[in-house]
């Protein structure tokens, strides 16, 4: 063995042994002639090494030549620092290590940017040397944290009777909707199998063999825009489940989720989490993942506005569109004019809104160049809805029902933010339920599925299910956790006659429909099992319990915006001999 202890170990209950450590060169400092201090890293932690000139030249001179990031091995004996002279910052700081031998085990270029302190460099350089970058100590508890998160799960699953069973990486197209990461066939010339965007279909299938419990650590690929917290590339907990209800699947995520907070991050979570329906989050947050962290709810006063004098208002609401409008407490002294009229406003219009009217809660009264518009008594109205107190800034957006929602959210989640109207490291978890099953592709002419096409329509809307489909709710669910979707899942048709219905209603025909999941509906027609199930985001799990924003932060070798690797250089050309043996013929794309 290279070492009898690790970097973070050692004690002042140590002192008087003769250790051996390797790790790193952390840092270096000489004191005089006499004294050669280095800070020997491991994931583990750090320990103070020191090099006496006067115990052996030859050490000396070794340690002279020591750099950043050398990796060496050391023979030394453990020593208490003395009273006053404790390190508190350091897990280590009562001891130090006299060092009797040293080895260099290999030696380091100069790093480009520096391991701990320093500035950080831009993300392409860390990326590109993720070896480095990934000895940061922020890096080493994020990856940590992962690996603890992911055994929690685990362990939660075992004990509940769960199978963990591994599903295909090369496959069919699966339905969430994204492009698919494609993998020419060898053998089958033309042909491809599809990365898994998910093992949704597997996972019913399972159900239907009778692994009534199944989960899954699962890899997922999805070729689609991305951003700070989407990767081409991620991992779900895959969750399915047969005999089963809607609240049977959401108390077991409770469940999960409680006892793997409290076990990662000692975090109490009360479960079970608030459940809200669809349609009361759009109204009162105007988005189906709002940021529960703190109130500021939207609040409607289309009936008010609609009977002022305010030509702008009083449009909209004759033509079935809403005014709806924020608090921000105390909030008329913090935005100027100018922020409002400019900053705001065209934050709100990047979301469609066409203005944004305010007013300011004085005197019992409303101030705004249009409270000429409200009667006394309108003003009083708008005033009691709103909750309104002296010194606070109404803000309204008056639109479509949809560009309300829209402007109004982000809106909410800006002044949340910028007014610190939250503790950052604090979590709020809530389930919200009841989705649309589709929605409508107004340039596609049909309807698409809300989360995928297998989503078990909610009973009591199927008279609308031919009539009017947009009012159908699936009995799906997502789990939200500070403005995030963390988790999404729904219960499944196990019928193969209502999952023909729900093709026809995608207007995927019965011919597409057998080709793209005839296996599926095929499965269906031999004893299919009630089930339901949910897949959990894992890297935006541990990004949200690392308190990140950024999903790369979390993922040992994450692709950048444009979906490449850095460190690797992936993706990249391939020999012509390869492209013949998967008759493929690439077509240079024209210059741009
Ligand atoms: P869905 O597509 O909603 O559902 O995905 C489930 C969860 O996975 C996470 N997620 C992502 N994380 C990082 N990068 C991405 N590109 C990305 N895309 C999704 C989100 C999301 O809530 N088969 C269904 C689940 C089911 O019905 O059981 C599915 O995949 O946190
Ligand atoms: P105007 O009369 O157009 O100058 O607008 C007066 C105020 O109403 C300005 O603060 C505008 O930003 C605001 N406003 C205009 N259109 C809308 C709208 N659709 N919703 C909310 N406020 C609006």
């Amino acid at each position: 063995m290279h070492r009898t202890h690790n970097c973070g170990e050692l004690r002042r209950a140590n002192a008087g042994q003769t250790v051996t450590l390797a790790g790193w060169v952390n840092s270096y400092r000489e004191q005089g002639k006499e004294l050669v201090f280095v800070d020997l890293r491991d994931r583990y932690g750090k320990t103070q090494v020191v090099f006496y000139t006067d115990d052996d030249s030859k050490i000396d001179s070794l340690a002279r030549r020591l750099r950043r990031e050398d990796v060496i091995k050391i023979v030394g004996e453990v020593r208490y620092r003395g009273d006053g002279l404790v390190n508190a910052k350091l897990a280590t700081g009562e001891i130090e290590v006299r060092v009797q031998q040293l080895v260099v085990l290999s030696r380091s270029k100069t790093p480009p940017f520096e391991i701990e302190g320093g500035e950080l460099p831009n993300e392409e350089l860390r990326l590109k040397h993720r070896f480095l970058d990934l000895r940061r100590p922020e890096l080493q508890r994020n990856i940590i944290l992962r690996h603890e998160l992911t055994q929690a799960v685990r362990e939660y699953f075992n004990q509940r009777n769960f199978l963990e069973i591994e599903t295909p990486m090369l496959g069919r197209s699966t339905p969430e909707g994204a492009r698919d990461y494609l993998v020419p066939s060898r053998v089958h010339p033309g042909s491809f199998y599809a990365l898994p965007q998910s093992p949704q279909i597997y996972k019913q299938i399972l159900m239907v063999s009778g692994f009534d419990r199944y989960y899954q650590i699962a890899r997922c690929f999805r070729d689609e825009d991305l951003r700070a917290d989407r990767q081409p590339e991620f991992t779900q907990i895959d969750v399915e489940m047969a005999f089963v209800e809607r609240d049977d699947v959401l108390n077991t995520i409770d469940g999960l989720v409680s006892s793997v907070m409290k076990k990662v991050r000692g975090i109490e979570v009360p479960v079970p989490l608030p459940r809200y329906t669809y349609r009361d989050v759009m109204e009162r947050f105007g988005c189906d993942k709002p940021d529960m962290r703190f109130g500021m709810e939207i609040t409607d006063i289309t009936d008010i506005a609609g009977a002022s004098e305010f030509s702008v208002f009083k449009t909209v609401s004759s033509s079935g569109g809403r005014i709806r409008g924020l608090n921000v407490k105390g909030g008329s002294e913090k935005y100027s004019r100018r922020l409002l009229d400019v900053d705001l406003k065209n934050f709100v219009g990047d979301f469609g809104a066409k203005g944004l009217a305010y007013m300011k809660v004085a005197g019992g009264k409303l101030e705004s160049s249009i409270a000429k518009f409200f009667s006394d008594a309108q003003q009083q109205e708008i005033i009691s809805r709103m909750q309104g107190e002296e010194g606070d800034l109404l803000l309204f957006v008056a639109d479509t029902y949809k560009v309300t929602c829209a402007a109004l959210a982000a809106l909410r989640n800006r002044i949340g933010k910028e007014q610190n109207l939250y503790d950052p490291a604090s979590f709020a978890c809530l389930w919200v339920v009841d989705f649309p099953l589709v929605t409508w592709n107004a340039e596609e002419g049909r309807y698409d599925a809300e989360h995928h096409p297998f989503c078990q329509p909610n009973p009591e809307d199927s008279e609308y299910l031919k009539s009017d489909p947009g009012k159908v709710r699936a009995d799906s669910y997502d789990l939200v956790v500070n403005g995030y979707e963390a988790a999404s899942g729904s219960v499944r048709i196990h019928d193969s006659e209502v999952q023909q219905m729900v093709f026809d209603l995608l207007k995927i025909n019965s011919e597409e429909a057998e080709r793209r999941f005839g296996f599926l509906l095929e499965a269906l027609r031999f004893g299919a099992p009630p089930h339901a199930g949910i897949a959990l985001g894992l890297d935006r799990w541990v990004m949200l319990l690392a308190g990140n924003d950024n999903i790369r932060e979390v993922i040992a070798f994450p692709k950048t915006q444009k979906a490449a690797d850095m460190l690797t250089g992936a993706p990249s050309g391939v020999d012509d001999r390869q492209l013949r043996d998967l008759h493929i013929d690439v077509v240079e794309p024209p210059p741009k």
